[in-house]
Parts: structure tokens; sequence; C-alpha cells
């Protein structure tokens, strides 16, 4: 068999920007070379790794000259783990990095004009600003060296092994106490035999675990079981007893052979089955308040997503008699943030039980002038919707990562609302889509806000204006 050429290493090449993925971003002859784990204002030796038609992979075999943008990294864990990407450039290169991809994506794929483009929104908090983290057990822990023996391990899978789990001492993403009930468990699972989940042999009692909190305090833990071994509520009373902050404790049993619980019950074991998160309403409007369960998807910065909604509200420049429509709803939380500025809100989703919680939000927060519909967004939002429920004044849209599929565009081309609000999490995508909506929707502001700290993550809000 014929060797693969050892691929040479180019010595002292600059780091110019970020790119995408959490990868910077070099240029040799040209060719754009993403690398990761160093940062704009190196100058590293890169080895290719992989070439393409119009860019290379490489990776910095030495880092000659650091960069005077980088800051230590606080996780112990940076450079394995593969989360936070990012900590070692400081936070507000970081955000003029995203802002400079946001700005990109819009002009180059989409020619959109970014002349209205305002400031970064960059989070106040940038670590322990998660409310949400999930971690797994695994009796294979990653290790730099493989290990001779296995180890269990609870912590992140790392990228691209989907089989071996590194194990987490500490993640600074989610308030300290996260890390003291994660812990606390791995500490008792060992002392007391406890066995974690084999993936490979389907084996083992210990599977995942979930922690959240809130805003307000609150705390829940949810324990997945693949089985209930012996001493399954020896673990629960001990995390019972020895956190008081936790005042949601649950389980799951999940026996099937992938790790989604989604529709899987779980049981409260101590305390409430919910925790409460509020979120401060628009402009003086009334506090709202959201019912966390195991299962509820809610926007894991808490803090953010009220400050990206209220840009949502201000975009949207609603009147009291607008008809709205929420598309991609989610739990419908947007739709809640709105509904006092205008007559009604229609929300649309195609997760089921995300409209079971939307409508279960409204009730909770007494908001009668919504209504949610589940269905796939290309099959529901049709001229017979529209006839149903109302033409909307406004629509505010924040779909997945794909955008929206084409019919979804030709609708809203279709309804001409008076203003369309554009939320992504995929820049490249809302270039695209905007470019389609332009022939009859021109660009306003752009407000690109940072979710997610130290990750490749952003968000983008673009205003639509009908033309005339
Ligand atoms: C980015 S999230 C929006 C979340 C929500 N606006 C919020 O702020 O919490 C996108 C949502 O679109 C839903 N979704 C994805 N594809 C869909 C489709 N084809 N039709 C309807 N909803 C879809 C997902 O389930 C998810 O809830």
């Amino acid at each position: 068999m014929r060797k693969k050429k050892e691929q040479p290493v180019i010595p002292d090449v600059p780091i110019t920007d970020m790119g995408a993925e959490g990868k910077a971003i070099a240029r040799l002859d040209g060719m754009v070379v993403f690398v990761p784990y160093v940062v704009p204002g190196d100058i590293a030796d890169i080895k290719i790794i992989k070439k393409k038609k119009n860019y290379a992979e490489g990776r910095a075999v030495a880092i000659k000259q650091l960069s005077p943008k980088r800051v230590e990294p606080q996780c112990p864990h940076f450079g394995v783990c593969g989360g936070c990407r990012w900590q070692n450039l400081n936070y507000a290169d970081q955000l003029a990095g995203k802002a400079q991809q946001v700005r990109d994506n819009l002009e180059r794929l989409g020619h959109v004009d970014c002349s209205a483009m305002q400031p970064i929104c960059g989070s106040e908090r940038i670590f322990h600003y998660r409310n949400k983290l999930e971690f797994t057990f695994s009796t294979r822990s990653w290790q730099e060296v493989p290990p001779a023996e296995d180890i269990p391990a609870l912590g992140f899978h790392v990228p691209t092994v989907f089989d071996k789990v590194l194990n987490i001492e500490k993640c600074v993403l989610q308030d300290d106490l996260s890390n003291r009930i994660r812990l606390a468990v791995r500490d008792y699972a060992n002392e007391h035999g406890m066995s974690y989940y084999d993936i490979l042999n389907h084996t083992g009692c210990l599977r995942n675990l979930i922690i959240r909190n809130t805003d307000t305090g609150q705390w829940m833990v949810v324990v997945i079981f693949a089985q209930q071994d012996e001493g399954w509520q020896g673990l629960m009373d001990h995390l019972r007893d020895t956190f008081p902050q936790i005042s949601s404790l649950q389980y799951i049993v999940n026996t099937k052979f992938n790790d989604s619980y989604s529709e899987l019950p779980a049981v409260t074991y101590a305390g409430a089955d919910s925790i409460e998160e509020t979120m401060q309403g628009f402009e003086g409007a009334p506090d709202l308040h959201f019912s966390i369960r195991p299962q509820t998807f809610y926007q894991t910065n808490s803090a953010q997503a009220q400050r990206l909604y209220s840009f949502v509200a201000r975009y949207a420049e609603l009147k009291p008699t607008d008809t709205v429509y929420d598309l991609y709803t989610g739990t419908g939380t947007i739709a809640l943030f709105l509904a006092h500025l205008c007559h009604r809100v229609v929300g649309i989703e195609y997760v089921e039980d995300s409209i079971l919680a939307a409508r279960q939000n409204a009730l909770h927060n007494q908001i009668s002038n919504v209504e949610f519909h589940a269905g796939d967004m290309a099959k529901v939002l049709t001229p017979e919707f529209v006839a149903l429920h109302g033409q909307p004044d406004v629509v505010i849209t924040d779909p997945p990562r794909a955008g929206m599929h084409e019919k979804v565009v030709e609708q809203l081309l279709a309804m001409r609302p008076r203003r369309i609000v554009y939320v992504s999490c995929n820049p490249a995508t809302q270039a695209r889509d905007l470019e389609l909506l332009a022939t009859a929707y021109r660009v306003g502001r752009i407000q690109p806000v940072d979710m997610f700290p130290h990750t490749q993550h952003i968000e983008n809000i673009a205003e639509l204006i009908l033309s005339e």
C-alpha cells in the first residue's frame, strides 16, 4: 500500500481572522486555511491536514508569537472539550469577530445593505451564563494518552468520538453549584460501586445527568438511568439530603439504544415537578413566568433571551390593532412577550409538545390573545391558513439553522406583512432568505446578539420593511 505523503510544516504563518465553526483563519497563497485553537494575531507553524478545492484545514504545530488578543482560558478542559473554542480570545475581540461574520455573510451571500447594522449586543455574563447542562456517563473516559484499562467518566462527549466521554472536573458555563452537584454524583457513584452506562454493550445503570437552574434561584436535577440497579435510590437520597438548593429532583429511565429522552416520563423524586423562570415584561408589561419541566425547551442564556426578545419587540413596531404571526414559535416565548403590544398573536411550530407547553405558558400567564398551531411550517402556512386565521400585519420568524423552506418564503411574499423580523442562528441561511425576500422587502436595522460567549454561535436579528 502506498504511504500517504506527509505534509510539510509551513513556518511563521500569521493568523488573521475568526472563521466558521470556531476555527481561526490563515491565508496561504490566497487559500483560506482553517486552524483550531489559535487566535487572530498569533503567528504559528502550520501543518496542512486536509486540502479541498477552495480551502484547507490545518493544525498549529507551534505558536511562534502569541497574539496580544489572547487571554488565559478559565476552563481546565480548554482545547479538549470542544465546547468553548474562543475562550483564549478576549471577549471584545470575540464580539468583533462574530459581528464581522454576520456582516460578511449578509453582504457576500445575500447582497444585503448592512449600513444600518447595530453594534453587537454582548452578554453581560460571559461565564456561568447557561441555565442548562447535560452530562453523559460512560464506561470509557476520553484521555489524550489512552489508558491501558477503561476508566469511567461523567462529562461531555469530545467532538467526533461517540463512545468516549471527557471527565469534567469544572465547567465554567453554569453556576458553580452545577459542578458541585456533578462531582457529588460522581463521587457517590464511585464510592458505592454504581455502574456507568456502556454505549457499546448497552449495559450499566447511570446514563445522563441534566442540571437546570433559573435566574429566580431554583435548581432542577434529573438523573437518567439505563436501568435501576440496586443503589439508585441511595444516590437520589444523597442528592436530596446534600443539596437543599435542588427544588426539583427527578429521574427518567431510558432503556432505549439512544440518549433522547423527550418522550420518556420523568418521575419527581423530591420537591416540585418543575422550576420557574421569570422574564421581565417589555417596557412595563407584566413579567412572564415560564414553568420548566425536564423536557421543556427554554433559551439557555436567560438574560440574553430577554434582550433578544426586546430587540424583536422594538423592530416589530407593533400597533394595538396588529395581528402577528410568530413562525417557529417553540414554546411560544416570543409570542407571549409580544402579546400585550398587539391585537393577537398566532404561533406555529412543528413539535407538538412545544405547542402544548406554549398553550400552558399562555394559561399560566393569563394571556388570552394568543393561539398556537402545530405542524410543518411549509405545510401549515398556506393561503387557506391565512384565510382562516387572518392576514398578519407583522411576522416574526425564528427558523432553525437550515433557514426557511422556500415555500415559507413564497408565502411571506404573498402575505406581504408590513414588517418581518427575522431572527436567525445561522447568518448564511439568513442571507439566502433575505435575498429571496428582497423583491418586496428592504433590510433596515440588523442586530447581532451573542447568546453563547466563547462558542462559535451567533444570533442575528434583521428588520425587514415592506417596500412601497
Ligand atoms: C430557533 S428555534 C425557535 C425558538 C423560539 N422562537 C424561541 O425563541 O424559543 C426554531 C424552532 O423551529 C422549530 N422548527 C424546526 N423546523 C420546523 C418546521 N419545518 N416547521 C415548524 N417548526 C419547525 C423547532 O422545533 C424550534 O422550536
